[in-house]
């Protein structure tokens, strides 16, 4: 029987180690898809022209803890500028903006979106049973002279 030369046994480490790598790649892939991981928002095209009468701020009541809450973004405020949200298990948070780019991050939660003009930013956020008061609800895009004091609050009555 012929002995491999060394190259031939280097490129056969290196076929192997390539097999490897791309065997865990697709494997988190694949795993990540069987378990439903997936991003956590989603964008819907709205032109301005379009929005209005189309998107209405306010919050609407699902039934059974879920809650669908349409927020508007400004230069330079949130509205509406305060929701409650009685013992919410899922809500469906969708921003849009009427101007310029907005952030809108819920502090101490994992909920942090931008928010495009012409576009409603999506997020569906089940806040953990530990949530419970007053939440702030921050810009953290720059957006102009009024950026620092852009913000809304988010009440959870548990
Ligand atoms: Cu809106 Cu910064």
């Amino acid at each position: 029987m012929r002995t491999m030369d060394p190259r031939g046994k280097r490129e056969v480490v290196w076929i192997i180690s390539t097999v490897i790598v791309l065997a865990v790649f697709l494997g988190s892939i694949a795993y990540a898809l069987r378990t439903g991981y997936s991003v956590a928002s989603e964008v819907t095209v709205l032109p301005l022209e379009k929005a209005v009468g189309l998107f209405q701020p306010g919050v609407k009541d699902l039934g059974d803890g879920r809650y669908q809450v349409d927020i508007q973004a400004f230069q330079w405020g949130f509205r509406p500028a305060r929701v409650e949200l009685s013992n919410p298990k899922e809500v469906i948070l969708r921003i849009y903006s009427v101007d310029v780019i907005h952030g809108f991050q819920i502090v101490g939660t994992n909920v942090n979106v931008m928010v495009f003009p012409g576009y409603i930013a999506k997020v569906i956020w089940r806040p953990p049973q530990s949530v419970n008061g007053t939440l702030l609800v921050i810009c953290n895009e720059y957006c102009g002279i009024g950026h620092s004091s852009m913000y809304m609050e988010i009440v959870i009555k548990r």
